[in-house]
């Protein structure tokens, strides 16, 4: 019989976190100070992250064990399984095999529990007592509120506003959870009430968010701030899905040739797929790594690679990557989770050296490939990892052509329980496909800040 699902038990749930700092053919660039512009030092981090995640962003040891009471958390929904999608192949008329890991099964329902665990545990070991963040799609967020819980850890989630009127349930799943929740810009911190006096009715932005609650960890007693996704310690949590996914092919006697996954800020990404760089680059598979971001929020395809600030109120810490300029406001396309204007250092390093590819797409199209993905296999997907399903489709459409027998692996990063008004919106035609302007990649280049030659 054909085994559709590659399932594993608690042991199986690996026991380290990979870093890929390790095996990078050259080093990330450093991150700048934003006042001094030169590298900064653990201290200067300090009053945001707790100490143990400041050393594993720029830790070198390949492997990095994951504590116990971490694990034991893991083991509510991981490992998480990997589907081969027989259905969706046969509705398509593909000669290629489409495999995807299921992330969504998760509390919160998306892969975003793996570093938020961790994160929650790190910063109650450290004393904390509170947390601060921000969230677009409200995954994030869901994601937190839950790890916090936990570990009896007070948590603020400051919610693009946009995402706050989208997917009030999300706010009521944190709640659930613990947490306080506000719309982002809020009256709470002195960036917020800036923009809100701007702009009342401001719809938000990740950039923003992430200044509010940057400001409230450091002038909170008791309080860190935590990001869930760009950050390499962040990716490094993540590569559980892809450390279990290489097993799971083993157990299907079955090798990709292709992992897709969609972009935000880069972690769902990560980790899935950096497991598998040293087969690229060391032992010469032949391996392509497709990301796929919005065409409303092309950070990769059109963005510059160049420092820049990952926050809107230019506050925090410089890091080189591909961006859109930090006063990017994003069009209000539903994918909340992929409106960022930056991306990880490691991604964009990574599709610099040509190891990994990027490509863009509209939302009504990706939405058409979520319908067909859940009509063949069931599972109702997020709008983000849609983007993925989007591309696998394509790769599968066109191996039909050729008559090629790709493996094609995606990541299935969440569910879309909470986006049902996205294709609510879908179904009533009432989407629109929004392009991010030449002119304003040329304006955001005008407002990078300039970070001394030696460090470029
Ligand atoms: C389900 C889901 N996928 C993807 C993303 C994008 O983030 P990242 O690129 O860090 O995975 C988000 C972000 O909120 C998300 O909620």
């Amino acid at each position: 019989m054909e085994q559709t699902k590659f399932l594993m038990s608690d042991d199986d749930i690996p026991t380290h976190w990979y870093n890929i700092q390790a095996d990078l053919p050259e080093p990330l660039p450093p991150i700048i100070h934003p006042g001094r512009m030169d590298p900064v030092t653990p201290d200067d981090l300090l009053p945001v992250f707790p100490m143990e995640l400041i050393m594993q962003e720029v830790s070198q040891e390949r492997w990095i064990e994951i504590p116990e009471p971490v694990r034991d958390v893991y083991k509510l929904w991981r490992p998480t399984p990997l589907y081969r999608a027989y259905r969706w192949e046969k509705a398509l008329g593909t000669p290629a095999r489409i495999y995807y890991k299921w992330e969504g099964v998760s509390p919160p329902g998306s892969h975003k529990p793996n570093t938020a665990v961790a994160q929650a545990y790190y910063n109650k070991m450290e004393g904390q007592t509170r947390i601060s963040t921000e969230t677009g799609a409200g995954q994030w967020g869901s994601a937190l509120a839950f790890g916090c819980n936990l570990f009896d850890l007070e948590c603020k989630v400051y919610m693009v506003a946009i995402s706050y009127d989208q997917k009030p349930y999300r706010k009521s799943m944190m709640e659930a959870w613990g947490a306080s929740v506000v719309p982002s810009p809020s009256p709470d911190t002195s960036a917020g009430r800036k923009y809100l006096e701007e702009d009342p009715s401001h719809t938000g932005s990740l950039g923003l968010a992430i200044s509010e609650a940057v400001e409230d960890a450091v002038t909170t007693e008791g309080t860190k701030y935590s990001l869930g996704s760009v950050l390499n310690h962040v990716l490094m949590h993540q590569t559980i899905i892809g450390q279990e996914m290489k097993k799971q092919f083993e157990m299907a006697d079955d090798y990709p040739d292709m992992l897709i996954g969609c972009i935000g800020g880069g972690s769902s990404m990560g980790g899935f797929s950096l497991p598998y760089i040293p087969d690229k680059i060391k032992d010469g598979k032949d391996i392509q790594i497709i990301c796929v971001e919005p065409m409303a929020s092309p950070s990769v395809t059109k963005g510059l690679y160049k420092y820049d600030f990952g926050d809107t109120a230019a506050t925090i810490p410089l890091l080189k990557m591909y961006t859109l300029g930090h006063s990017f406001i994003p069009a209000p396309i539903h994918a909340g989770g992929l409106r960022y204007h930056g991306m990880s250092p490691i991604i964009c390093l990574l599709n610099d050296l040509g190891i990994m590819e990027t490509r863009a797409l509209h939302q009504i199209p990706v939405f058409e490939a979520a319908v067909s993905f859940a009509a063949a296999e069931g599972i109702i997907p997020a709008p983000e990892p849609s983007h993925a399903i989007k591309a696998a489709m394509d790769e599968a459409l066109k191996c039909k052509e050729t008559g090629e027998e790709k493996v094609i692996a995606f990541n299935l990063c969440g569910h879309g329980h909470f986006d049902m008004g996205a294709f609510d919106a879908y179904f009533a035609g009432e989407l629109v496909n929004y392009e991010y302007p030449a002119e304003k990649v040329a304006e955001a280049q005008k407002e990078l800040p300039e970070v001394p030659a030696e460090y470029r």
